[in-house]
C-alpha cells in the first residue's frame, strides 16, 4: 500500500511541481524563506485536501508520511535546510526541534495562549558549526487537520489504526483547530565572519 501511493503520487506531484525560483548567489535569506515557506505549505495542503476529498483520512496519511518529508527535501536547495518540526511530534525522527526551534516554538504557544496569532520568527545564530540564518514560520491547525490530530475520539477507526502501526510513540494528537501544530523550519549557513 505504502509503496503504490508512493509510485502513483509523487511522480504526479513532481512533474506538476512549478520551477522553484532560486535566487542567486547572495540571496535576502529571509525573502527566500517566506517564498520556501509559503509555497511548501501550499503545495502540502493542496495535495492532502485533495487526497483527503478522495482518499479519505486514511488514504491520505501517505500524504504526510511520504509527501510531505519528500517535499521537504526538494525545497532543500541553494544552502535552504527546510523541515518541519513540532513540540509533539508524530515522527520524532524527522520532527524534533533543536534548541533554537525549541524555544521559538514554546514562544508561539505562549502569544498563543495570551490570544496574538503567531506567524513566524528569524534570527541569526552562532554554533560550532558557524553562524546561521534561521527562520520559523508557524503552522497553525486546522480543522482538517483533526481527522489525524484531533482528540482520539474524534478519529476515524481506521486512522487510529494505521497510526498506532505506523507510529507507536506518536504524541501529535489533541489539538484543537487554531492551536499551534507545529513550524516550518528554514536555516542557512553563513560565511564566516571576516571572510
Ligand atoms: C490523513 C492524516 C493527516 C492529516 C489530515 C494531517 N496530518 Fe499532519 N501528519 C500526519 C502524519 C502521518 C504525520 C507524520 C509524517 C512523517 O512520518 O513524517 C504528520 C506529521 C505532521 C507534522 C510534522 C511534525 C510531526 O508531528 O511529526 C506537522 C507539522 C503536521 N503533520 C501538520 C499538519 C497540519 C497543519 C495538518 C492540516 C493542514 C495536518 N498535519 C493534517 C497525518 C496527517
Amino acid at each position: 500500500m505504502k509503496s503504490k501511493f508512493t509510485h502513483r503520487l509523487l511522480p504526479l506531484l513532481f512533474a506538476m511541481a512549478p520551477a522553484l525560483v532560486v535566487a542567486g548567489d547572495n540571496p535576502d535569506n529571509l525573502e527566500e524563506s517566506r517564498r520556501i515557506a509559503q509555497a511548501f505549505m501550499q503545495r502540502l495542503g493542496g495535495t492532502l485536501k485533495q487526497q483527503l476529498a478522495t482518499a479519505g483520512p486514511g488514504g491520505a496519511i501517505g500524504v504526510c508520511k511520504q509527501v510531505a518529508p519528500a517535499l521537504a527535501a526538494d525545497y532543500s536547495r541553494n544552502g535552504f535546510l527546510v523541515s518541519r518540526v513540532s513540540l509533539k511530534t508524530r515522527n520524532k525522527t524527522l520532527g524534533t526541534p533543536d534548541a533554537w526551534e525549541r524555544s521559538m516554538l514554546e514562544q508561539f504557544d505562549r502569544q498563543q495562549a495570551q490570544g496574538s496569532a503567531p506567524t513566524e520568527v528569524n534570527e541569526l545564530t552562532e554554533d560550532a558549526d558557524g553562524r546561521w540564518f534561521r527562520y520559523l514560520k508557524a503552522i497553525p491547525t486546522q480543522p482538517m487537520c483533526l481527522q489525524c490530530h484531533g482528540q482520539p475520539y474524534d478519529m476515524a477507526a481506521d486512522v487510529k489504526t494505521m497510526l498506532a502501526r505506523e507510529y507507536p510513540d506518536d504524541q501529535a494528537t489533541g489539538y484543537r483547530a487554531g492551536d499551534i501544530r507545529g513550524a516550518i523550519s528554514i536555516k542557512r549557513k553563513l560565511a564566516d565572519a571576516g571572510e
